[in-house]
């Protein structure tokens, strides 16, 4: 069976937290091994990227493996040969690919059309591999996650989605401020409560950041959406998390943000190097997480 891994809801709750376990593992003992050996995972990169990519190309060397990096600049995919073509031409040679692109669908299109198992690098509508990274950041400070709040203050983004899908396995209470016009996805929303998941959509940012533990945010304008930047900085005016916004939350609360950050925009240079701010270790927690993934899909079933 090939297992994928294109949002949080293609592992089930027991997976998910024990992605959390063995990431912490992999941490603690700085874990390297063969479970990759002999295998080589293609990189395809539509969109920019530091961490995610330097992560995974680490990580996937840690377990044995080696990596071929691809984007569109300087493969036939910017010559519009199309994806289920090139789905089919990677699968005959590679054992995997991690894909960054633009819609999920395109991850749907390459599974169909390939045969190896594909990983979300970040799509528009969500960011697993991060999201469950920020998990094993806040579970390193906080384990019992069933009294603990998270805020998300910004722009519904794939952040957003993904954080949304985390509220339904993990117990914590999720409320999320957003700008009208910049929601995250209501149908994810919807499903998360039908599922029992404590989560909450507001418009207003001290209600989302009162009590909160973990406040998160993210770019206003995120990759594809440059041209908007201007309007998007107009919408989103009033809304920086700056050092009065942080007094809001509860007392020692952290600050997150999933990087790169636009010091002045979404968040103030005080919050961001600040001792709330926990960014860099959410940053280095993507690589324990990456190789917590890659054991996950590329395990024996
Ligand atoms: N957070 C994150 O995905 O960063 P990169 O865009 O640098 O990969
Ligand atoms: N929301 C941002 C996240 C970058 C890691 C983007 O999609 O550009």
């Amino acid at each position: 069976m090939v297992r994928h891994f294109t949002k949080i809801r293609d592992v089930t709750r027991e997976e998910a937290w024990r992605l959390l376990d063995r990431a912490r593992w992999m941490k603690d003992t700085h874990h390297t091994g063969t479970l990759l050996a002999g295998k080589i995972l293609v990189l395809i990169f539509e969109k920019a990227s530091t961490r995610t990519r330097l992560s995974f190309e680490v990580g996937i060397r840690q377990l044995g493996g080696q990596t071929i990096f691809m984007t569109p600049a300087e493969s036939q995919l910017g010559r519009s040969e199309p994806l289920r073509d090139t789905a089919r031409i990677i699968s005959r040679y590679n054992d995997g690919m991690v894909v960054r692109t633009y819609g999920q669908a395109t991850l749907d299109q390459l599974i169909a059309y390939g045969s190896i198992p594909v990983i979300n690098a970040l799509t528009d509508e969500g960011h697993p591999c991060q999201v469950m990274s920020d998990l094993l950041t806040i579970h390193e400070r906080t384990p019992d996650f069933s009294s603990l709040r998270v805020a998300w203050v910004g722009d519904g983004n794939n952040m957003a989605n993904s954080w949304i899908e985390a509220a339904v396995y993990f117990p914590f209470r999720l409320t999320l401020a957003c700008p009208e016009g910049y929601d995250p996805s209501l149908e994810l929303l919807e499903d998360a409560g039908k599922a029992g998941a404590r989560v909450r959509l507001t418009r207003d940012p001290e209600e989302a950041l009162a009590g909160a533990h973990y406040i998160n945010t993210d770019v206003w304008a995120s990759m594809g959406q440059e041209e908007e930047r201007t309007a998007r900085q107009a919408a989103f005016a009033g809304w920086t998390i700056d050092a009065a916004m942080l007094r809001l939350a509860a007392p020692g609360a952290r600050f997150m943000h999933c990087l790169p950050a636009h010091r002045g925009e979404e968040v103030s240079e005080e919050v961001f190097e600040g001792p709330a701010s926990i960014v860099f270790d959410q940053a280095e927690n993507r690589l324990h997480m990456q190789k917590a993934i890659l054991e996950r899909v590329f395990s024996p079933a």
